[in-house]
């Protein structure tokens, strides 16, 4: 076990390993013209903060909930800019149809991240009724694996575990502060933004 000192050491040590990240997101986006150059460009990173994540998440990344998947955050950025959250899934947790109305990387540390996505085809895509969604194909992200998105103009998706998968625990960055997000009704084909809470 390591003495009090070393635990606050190894804290202070990974915490400066996010801020370098996360600085250096920002000087992507500030360099960047075009979206998809900058998820590009933050991929890589991604793939180096996941080598780096057993030195800097702590007991309160890793909470679970049982009641649904839980949103741990990381670092916030002050005036609504990157946000980094530590999401758990248990078996059988997923989100709601949605879409998050910026662009975003996500990383996976343990387990296998199910994401399936949707096109939009009713050709309105500022209308919040009237969509029509058809589903498309899907991705499994294994430990190590980094997924991207951009929002041109939507990016809509699901994202979690099946019942009979282990646990999962993942990376995600977000343009902005992501504590809404619009979420979809596929049958009665609306849409509408949620307030989303997560954990500090
Ligand atoms: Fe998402």
């Amino acid at each position: 076990m390591m003495a009090p000192d070393t635990h606050a050491g190894a804290a202070r040590a990974g915490g400066a390993l996010v801020e370098s990240f996360i600085d250096e997101c920002r000087r992507a986006e500030r360099q960047s013209t075009e979206l998809a150059d900058l998820v590009l460009s933050i991929a890589g990173r991604m793939r180096g903060l996941l080598a780096e994540a057993p030195r800097f998440l702590t007991p309160a990344h890793r909470r679970a909930d049982p009641a649904h998947y839980a949103r741990n955050a990381v670092h916030i950025s002050p005036g609504n800019g990157i946000s980094l959250f530590a999401l758990v899934w248990q078996p059988g947790q997923w989100t709601p149809v949605h879409d998050h109305g910026t662009w975003g990387v996500v990383g996976v540390v343990e387990g296998v991240l199910q994401e399936r996505n949707y096109s939009r085809t009713d050709g309105h895509h500022g209308r919040a009724s009237g969509i029509e969604l058809r589903r498309g194909g899907i991705t499994l992200l294994a430990p190590g694996s980094v997924s991207t998105f951009v929002p041109n103009p939507d990016h809509i998706h699901v994202t979690g575990v099946p019942d009979d998968a282990p646990p999962v625990l993942s990376l995600h960055l977000y343009g902005r502060e992501m504590n809404s997000f619009n979420i979809y009704d596929a049958d009665a084909g609306t849409r509408r933004l949620i307030q989303v809470a997560y954990e500090v």
